[in-house]
């Protein structure tokens, strides 16, 4: 086996020489360094910009900004960017946003926005010693901190509260302060980690200021914001009477539609195969909303699945009731989101987007991108449960799988017509291409 060399000094590199020297271990092309400069900014400042965001970077990757037009929310219309690389998600969400465009929009309430952090750490003395003495080191906490949260208590948010809890039973000594934050409009990551790693700092320093406590008995391990954050979320519904939905399904009444819906949510709700699933439906069109606002997608993903699972078994996020002719679609969905620091001064595309958005509050923002997520999995279930998940996924496919097949362009309607009655596979749409001579080999690509 071929020994492997350790990469030494990578990060000194310029860009381009970290592009050149990536392009010299590629050997499938050889214009692979010219590939990746097509994809550099012209513009050398937005390239530097972009460049900052992160480290070692060689290129850019775009990723397509899309637009799901009719999102009513709380009675207010919005043209909501996404960013997404998967066919059908957009089409899904702008379907459902304009379905219930005319059946009353998506409502939305705001049932918390608290964030949380923790000094995990470990005690090795008297406990109810810690305890009695808790609001004394809290008092402290909070005034050593101050310079940290004084911008953030002016525009209302700052430390809410400072919990002691015991996890010595699970692991000799384990402790932890919780923290809960408001940070506003601003997702808070920075903000939590700095109040944290002061709070670690103060606690040592007051332990060792107080002689009853054993010397070496105190030991930080670590302080980290949590993203999973249960009383950081928003509840969006949809509702219409069933009288009123005879025009979800051609061909299909609202009282069947609705039966119909309920039982594909039901599955949701009682088998983690499928709530996996069903959620990620969900949040296609969140993490699609997070990405376009420059969120960190990751910690809302972390989150929301953590909360699918809070009481011990993983389970759908949305659920749907049928009562007195009523249909009614929901989900609680828990996330931390910003319209304040992180990317959203920086990056070009997140500026824009925050502006198409009119400029919205993070409580506004919760709304918008849960509204987006219930619209996908309003589209998914729908289909799931009437047509087939295919017939509208491998139409939106068809035109990835003639990109991929390189036809040209004044060929592809006609094979979109051709493909409207039947089903599309990749070898359908290839035999057909080589049959009318759009392609020259049968097997290849
Ligand atoms: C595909 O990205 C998402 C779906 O699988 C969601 C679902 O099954 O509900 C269509």
């Amino acid at each position: 086996m071929e020994k492997q060399q350790l990469i030494k000094g990578f990060s000194k590199k310029t860009r381009d020489e970290k592009l050149n020297f990536v392009s010299q271990h590629c050997t499938s092309a050889s214009n692979v360094a010219e590939m990746l400069k097509s994809f550099h900014h012209p513009n050398p400042k937005i390239q530097k910009l972009l460049e900052e965001f992160s480290e070692n970077t060689i290129s850019n990757f775009p990723l397509p900004l899309n637009i799901c037009p009719n999102l009513l929310v709380n009675g207010k219309s919005y043209l909501c960017p996404m960013v997404i690389e998967e066919s059908s998600v957009v089409a899904a969400a702008s379907h459902a946003a304009k379905y219930w465009f005319v059946h009353g929009g998506f409502h939305t309430e705001i049932l918390g926005l608290e964030k949380v952090g923790q000094v995990h750490f470990l005690w090795n003395d008297d406990k109810n010693l810690l305890f009695e003495k808790f609001d004394e080191l809290k008092e402290k906490l909070i005034r050593d901190t101050f310079e940290i949260t004084e911008n953030m208590i002016k525009r209302g948010g700052g430390i809410q509260s400072i919990e002691l809890r015991d996890l010595s039973a699970q692991e000799p000594g384990l402790m932890q302060l919780y923290v809960t934050f408001n940070t506003v409009d601003s997702m808070g990551a920075n903000f939590i980690n700095s109040c944290l790693e002061q709070f670690s700092k103060s606690f040592q320093a007051w332990h060792a200021q107080h002689h009853e406590f054993k010397k070496n008995g105190l030991e930080v391990i670590m302080c980290i914001l949590s993203n999973f954050t249960p009383n950081c979320k928003v509840r969006c519904w949809v509702e219409a009477p069933i009288s009123e939905m005879d025009d979800v399904i051609e061909g299909m009444s609202g009282v069947e539609f609705a039966r119909r819906f309920r039982l594909g949510i039901r599955v949701a709700e009682l088998d983690p195969h499928r709530s996996t699933t069903h959620n990620k439906g969900i949040m296609n069109g969140i993490d699609a909303v997070v990405l376009a606002s420059g969120n960190d997608f990751r910690a809302v993903e972390a989150c929301a699945h953590t909360y699918a699972a809070k009481d011990g078994k993983y389970t759908s996020l949305s659920h749907c009731s049928i009562e007195n002719g009523i249909f009614r679609f929901e989900a609680e969905l828990p996330f931390a989101v910003g319209v304040v620091g992180g990317l959203t001064n920086l990056h070009p595309l997140v500026k824009f987007c925050l502006e198409l958005l009119d400029h919205p509050s993070a409580e506004e923002l919760m709304s918008i991108a849960a509204a987006v997520g219930l619209a996908n999995n309003f589209s998914a279930v729908k289909n799931l449960v009437t047509v087939g998940i295919q017939q509208g996924h491998m139409k939106m496919h068809l035109l990835n799988i003639m990109n991929q097949l390189e036809i040209p362009e004044n060929e592809k309607p006609r094979i979109i017509e051709y493909f409207k009655n039947k089903v599309v596979s990749v070898s359908a749409v290839r035999n057909l291409a080589y049959k009318w001579e759009l392609i020259k080999d049968k097997l290849t690509k």
